[in-house]
C-alpha cells in the first residue's frame, strides 16, 4: 500500500480511515475521494488530496487511478441497513454498480481492492451464538444482500482476474468523530452522546437484543492490518469475521450507567431496525482473522466506554 484511494472519505469509517492511512503509511499518498455534498473540511481537507469519486462514475474513479498512481482502493461507499430499506434501489445502485465499477478498475489498473461486509451479510438461518466463518448467509435485508453479493463478486474477481480483494466482516462501530447514520447498531454511538449530554435515551432496540460492536480504533486496525497481510496465509478473502465485544442494550446502558448514575433510558422500540436486529448474529466466531493475519482487538466495553466518554466531553462539552 502506497499511493491509496479512499471512497467516502467524509463517512464515519472513512473520515477516520483517512487520517490514519495519512499519518502511518509514508511515502505514498491517500486521496479523500468524496461526492458533492459531503465535501472533507478540516484537518481532512488540509492534510492532502481530495477528489469528486463517485463509485457509480467509473470514469472519475480510474482517472483518479491514473493521475495519483493508485495502487489500493478502499471502497467504503455504502448506504446502511436501515436506510437501505427505505431505498433498496439506490442502494443496490451504490453497493453493487458502484462496486463493479471499482473491480473494474482494479482489474485494469492493477489496484488491491477493500470493500467493507458486515454483520449484515448473514440472516435469521445462520447460526446466532459463535457464529462460524463458513456458514449458512441468507440475509433479509437489502443491506444485508448487497453485502453477501459483495463477498462474492470480490472473490470472483481474486479468482477469476487475480484482482487482489481483501475484506472483513465489521460490527456495529463505535466512534466519536463522525456519526454513523441510517444503521441498525447507530444506537450503540447514540447512547454515549445523550449521557454525556445529560439526555435521556431513546433507545429504537429492544432489550436483550444481542449484536456485535467494535470500537473505531480496532476496526481501523482491521482494515489496515488485512490489506498488509501476506497473502500466503489467507485461506480466506472475503470476508473475515472480527469481533471484539456482544452486548444488549441493558449492558452498555449500565456500563454508561457507572459514569453517569443518573442516565435513564428509554424504549421505543423501530420496527425496522429491530427485525433486522433479531436477523442479526449474536456473537461471532472470529478464530480463522486470528489465525490467517493476526487480529487482536484491543478495546472491550469497559475501556471503550471510558474513552468515547472523555472524547465526547471535549466534543460536545
Ligand atoms: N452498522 C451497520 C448497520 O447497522 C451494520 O454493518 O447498518
Amino acid at each position: 500500500m502506497k499511493n491509496i484511494l479512499v471512497i467516502g472519505s467524509t463517512g464515519q469509517i472513512g473520515s477516520e480511515l483517512t487520517m490514519k492511512l495519512r499519518r502511518e503509511l509514508s511515502g505514498g499518498t491517500t486521496v479523500a475521494g468524496y461526492i458533492p455534498g459531503s465535501e472533507p473540511k478540516g484537518k481532512l481537507l488540509e492534510s492532502g488530496p481530495a477528489e469528486l469519486a463517485n463509485v457509480c462514475n467509473a470514469k472519475q474513479i480510474a482517472d483518479i487511478v491514473d493521475k495519483y498512481d493508485i495502487d489500493t482502493i478502499y471502497n467504503l461507499a455504502a448506504l446502511l441497513s436501515a436506510t437501505a430499506e427505505r431505498k433498496p434501489l439506490m442502494a443496490w445502485d451504490i453497493q453493487m454498480n458502484g462496486l463493479i465499477n471499482i473491480l473494474e478498475v482494479a482489474r485494469e489498473k492493477h489496484c488491491a481492492v477493500f470493500t467493507p461486509s458486515s454483520i449484515g451479510s448473514f440472516g435469521p438461518d445462520t447460526p446466532r451464538d459463535n457464529t462460524p466463518q463458513d456458514t449458512i448467509q441468507r440475509p433479509t435485508s437489502m443491506y444485508g444482500v448487497t453485502k453477501v453479493a459483495t463477498e462474492l463478486l470480490s472473490d470472483y474477481y481474486y479468482h477469476k482476474y487475480g484482482v487482489d480483494t481483501r475484506s472483513v466482516r465489521f460490527p456495529g462501530l463505535i466512534s466519536y468523530t463522525t456519526l454513523p447514520g441510517g444503521g441498525t447498531t447507530d444506537y450503540a454511538v447514540e447512547i454515549y452522546y445523550a449521557a454525556v449530554k445529560g439526555e435521556e435515551f431513546v433507545c429504537p432496540i429492544a432489550p436483550g437484543t444481542f449484536m456485535d460492536m467494535m470500537y473505531m480504533p480496532d476496526a481501523l486496525n482491521a482494515a489496515v492490518r488485512i490489506m498488509q497481510a501476506d497473502p500466503r496465509y489467507l485461506v480466506h478473502r472475503n470476508s473475515f469475521n472480527i469481533a471484539s465485544m456482544s452486548f444488549e442494550p441493558e449492558t452498555i446502558y449500565r456500563e454508561i450507567k457507572k459514569h453517569y448514575p443518573d442516565f435513564k433510558i428509554r424504549y421505543e422500540v423501530d420496527p425496522v431496525r429491530q427485525a433486522i436486529a433479531d436477523s442479526w448474529p449474536n456473537k461471532m466466531d472470529d478464530t480463522c482473522a486470528r489465525k490467517e493475519w493476526g487480529w487482536i482487538p484491543r478495546y472491550n466495553l469497559e475501556t471503550m466506554t471510558q474513552d468515547m466518554i472523555l472524547h465526547l466531553k471535549e466534543k460536545l462539552l
